[in-house]
């Protein structure tokens, strides 16, 4: 079975997912990590389930064949299949949408704005893990068509997203005055900044971190976290190499190690 050594996998449509690479390397820096974006199939959020559950299977093969000993589903649009995904693995899944939501239920919220995929926000995932627990707090959601791709492109066009968040965020205030607003697109806290300069009275909520969380307490429990010290970053993609790379740098990762395209069939 699995040892100590082996990595943990994380996958994502596209760069999103290093947002929670982010945080893992904060809180298990001794572990490998293994990521896969499928930028050359980016964005997911646009697709069907059948298309997303099938281009994900690709992804969890590439993984497998890496030895990985979990993967985080760094992905919201991918997360909310996850059910779907479990019986399809060897390895456990951890979901970023039950961490987050978990997360909006622990924090006693009684409003959140949500911005996701359409995909996302189509499924009603977030409001039915919510709402299962707290079935009072009020969840006001709003689906981007384009913001994920925007920033999966890595130009940073800052008009082009700066006018998609105002015009996605300006919906959810005009339905009910929030004051947190959840980022549940992994894509999304890549560019905090804006949304900050947008909107400067929300508190943003990233939940890479109670993602990073779930990790560590799972690898914690099985007995499989890496006892070395300073563990390695390898990214591979679908898509441009490059725009990985930058984005790491952005978001001041530790590494890659290495950043390879590959093509998965
Ligand atoms: N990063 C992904 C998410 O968290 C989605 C981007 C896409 O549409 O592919 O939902």
């Amino acid at each position: 079975m699995y040892q100590n050594a082996n990595p943990i996998g994380v996958l994502d449509s596209g760069v999103g997912g290093l947002t929670v690479v982010r945080q893992l390397q904060r809180l298990l820096p001794g572990e490998d990590i293994i990521y896969f974006g499928d930028s050359a199939n980016c964005p997911y959020g646009n697709r069907s389930e059948d298309e997303i559950f099938a281009l994900t299977m690709n992804m969890l093969r590439f993984l497998e064949a890496k030895q990985v000993k979990c993967v985080a589903i760094a992905c919201n649009t991918i997360s909310t299949l996850a059910e779907r995904l479990r019986p399809e693995c060897p390895f456990p899944l951890i979901s970023i949408v039950e961490c987050s939501a978990d997360y909006v239920v622990q924090e006693k919220l009684s409003r959140v704005g949500l911005i996701a995929t359409e995909f996302t926000v189509k499924t009603g995932a977030y409001d039915a893990r919510i709402h299962a627990q707290n079935p009072d707090c009020e969840i006001v959601s709003k689906g981007s068509p384009n913001l994920a791709a925007l920033i999966d492109r890595g130009d940073f066009n800052q008009a082009a997203i700066n006018e998609e968040i105002t015009q996605n965020v300006d919906v959810i205030l005009a339905k009910a005055p929030v004051e947190h607003l959840l980022l549940a697109c992994t894509h999304f806290p890549i560019v905090a900044d804006n949304f900050h300069a947008c909107f400067p009275q929300l508190t943003l909520i990233d939940p890479a971190e109670q993602q990073a969380e779930s990790v560590k307490n799972l690898l914690v429990y099985r007995q499989l976290s890496n006892p070395q010290t300073r563990g390695s970053l390898s990214i591979f993609t679908s898509g441009e190499p490059e725009v990985y790379e930058a984005v790491s740098k952005r978001l001041g990762l530790y590494g890659p190690a290495s950043c390879d395209a590959v093509a998965l069939t």
